[in-house]
């Protein structure tokens, strides 16, 4: 009992650890001059497409729970809090190395560049997200915690849209992270309910034989 509750927290830490270890290398070969080309560009789209991947693995957990009956509820903090760091880190990266924080510029470009605008309201909406993530506000924002919380679907629509129109030219990547946010968008407002009710149906079934 006590051995499972230690490896139920030391494996979310564990999440926790082997997330920063994609940033922790890019930045160790950016600073040992590995990074081949354009390091500041390669820096920064790597950092956004692992924040990308994390906004998804994060929406997806519900889903796979729904369908295959596996929990990775205990998680899902750990995989949100990663996206919105990375988010941070390559925020961070465009602001610091991109831009060299000349701020006139910055602020052009949130608003003159759509995917820019795009990128940074993803980025706005996330941080309300991250600061309530844990089990305090949870607690005292009730129901509103769960509505507050449905912006996700919105943030990672806007961060697939920000990855299409970022790339000058359209490869397959970009196209297919946009396809699995709006499958995984769509589970969640078209048949989630629909999945719900018919799991509950079946409950309901098995029971009464
Ligand atoms: C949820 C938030 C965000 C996500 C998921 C995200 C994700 C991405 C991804 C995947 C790319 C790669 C495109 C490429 O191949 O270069 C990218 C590029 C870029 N992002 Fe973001 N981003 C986010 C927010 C932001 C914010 C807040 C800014 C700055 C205000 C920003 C600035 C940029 C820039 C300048 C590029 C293009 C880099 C280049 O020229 O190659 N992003 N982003």
């Amino acid at each position: 009992m006590i051995a499972s509750r230690v490896w139920r927290s030391a494996s979310v830490w564990l999440v926790y650890v082997v997330g920063f270890v994609p940033a922790a290398w890019y930045f160790y070969l950016g600073a040992t001059g590995q990074i081949p080309g354009n390091a500041v560009k390669v820096f920064e789209h790597l950092l956004g497409v692992w924040a990308l991947r994390f906004l998804l693995v994060t929406l997806a957990v519900t889903p796979i729970r729904d369908l295959f009956g596996i929990n990775l509820i205990r998680y899902r903090r750990a995989l949100g809090l990663l996206a919105f760091w990375y988010v941070v880190m390559h925020f961070s990266t465009y602001m610091i190395l991109d831009q060299a924080l000349n701020f006139q510029v910055i602020v052009n470009d949130i608003a003159k560049r759509p995917f820019i605008t795009i990128g940074m309201a993803s980025f706005a909406l996330l941080i309300p997200l991250a600061i309530t993530s844990n089990s305090w506000s949870i607690r005292k924002l009730g129901s509103r915690w769960n509505s507050l919380h449905k912006l996700s679907y919105v943030i990672i629509l806007g961060g697939a849209l920000h990855y299409l129109m970022a790339v000058r030219v359209i490869t397959p990547e970009p196209a297919i992270y946009m396809a699995i946010a709006a499958v995984l968008v769509g589970y969640r407002l078209f048949f989630r309910s629909r999945v719900l009710a018919w799991r509950k149906q079946r409950r309901a079934v098995a029971m009464a034989r």
